[in-house]
């Protein structure tokens, strides 16, 4: 794209909390994760507690997510420098003293913490706290993970494809819509602070044989209200109804890899099919995403271009107008972004 446009501002996104992980994909062990460009190692202490420091020993720029973690320290595998939390450097062996540390020794330390089941950071003092999602911590609902997705598009490219009512029919035929019935219901927008609320009210294709994922058993033509909050810049916490008591809190997060690269994780929550093996909704999952990477990893530009006369939006296309003009209001999306 050779116009100039508006895009996601990495800097200032670094001000914003994001997933990096699973966190059970964090052992005992040191784990790699980049986020907004920036390599990030991820290890625990010895209180179990995460850490996230910038995954480059300052002696000689190795990976310190090769090393190791002995005690509350992450030492390098290439001489054995030794770091803390805070990413001073505490020791370094080759010295007759290995604790006369310049002061110059030391790495990023970044704010870093662990809910829903996954690891966020923030490189900068976030702007907002998380979402709070208090059915995916009530103990009472079962919970079930699906992804990371990598896709190479922007993070904002694969919010808003799942934020994306028309496609539903198109793209996800007999599992998320109806071919016959391509209406997008009337919805509306209402924006406050970072946060988008809005609430559909879908016809659905019933539940298939292959997937019998949702709670819609009763009589009649199946219904499904959805109520979304989008947290900007790319959380979604959906809870989806059938007018009885059951429930689902579907809960999408995307991690900015860079500025065309992202990793979608899903956490699902619901208080029915309590005992179903997770890879029904897993392979569910893996089966959405995958009919959607297809279609958005051809858009172009690989990210969203913010401003509204870059594309042609209609009247059922609210969300993704709502979302441009909110991304924009609050200077996560310039005109003079850094790429
Ligand atoms: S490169 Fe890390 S200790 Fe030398
Ligand atoms: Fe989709």
């Amino acid at each position: 794209m050779t116009a100039p446009g508006a895009f996601a501002d990495l800097r200032a996104l670094r001000a914003c909390w994001h997933p990096v992980a699973f966190g059970r994909d964090v052992g005992s062990g040191p784990a790699q994760a980049d986020l907004l460009g920036q390599p990030l190692v991820l290890w625990r202490g010895q209180d179990g507690q995460l850490r996230a420091n910038s995954d480059l020993c300052v002696h000689r720029g190795t990976a310190l997510s090769l090393g190791w973690v002995a005690g509350d320290e992450l030492v390098c595998p290439y001489h054995g420098w030794r770091y803390r939390a805070d990413g001073r450097c505490v020791a370094i062996p080759q010295l007759e003293d290995p604790a006369r540390v310049p002061a110059k020794a030391r790495i990023g330390a970044f704010r870093c913490q662990e809910r829903y089941g996954l690891v966020w950071v923030a490189l900068d003092e976030p702007r907002w706290p998380l979402p709070e999602v208090p059915e995916l911590e009530n103990g009472a609902w079962s919970l079930v993970t699906a992804g990371p997705y990598r896709w190479r598009c922007d993070a904002a490219r694969q919010v808003e494809n799942f934020t994306d009512f028309g496609h539903f029919p198109w793209v996800h035929p007999g599992l998320l819509g109806d071919p016959d019935r391509p209406v997008v219901p009337r919805h509306e927008v209402r924006t406050e602070g970072n946060v988008l609320h809005y609430t559909i009210v879908r016809p659905e294709a019933p539940n298939t044989d292959d997937f019998p994922v949702f709670g819609n058993a009763q009589a009649g033509p199946p219904q499904r209200h959805s109520r979304y909050e989008l947290h900007l810049p790319y959380t979604i916490a959906l809870r989806l109804g059938w007018g009885g008591e059951r429930g689902m809190v579907y809960f999408f997060a995307s991690q900015p890899l860079a500025a065309d690269r992202c990793a979608g994780y899903v956490v699902i929550g619901r208080n029915y099919n309590l005992d179903q093996p997770d890879r029904v909704i897993q392979e569910f999952e893996d089966t959405i995403f995958g009919q959607d990477k297809v279609v958005v990893e051809s858009q172009r530009p690989e990210q969203v271009p913010f401003d509204l006369a870059a594309e042609l939006h209609l009247k059922f296309d609210a969300v993704a107008v709502a979302y441009r003009k909110a991304m924009r209001a609050l200077g996560l999306a310039t005109s003079d972004a850094a790429g």
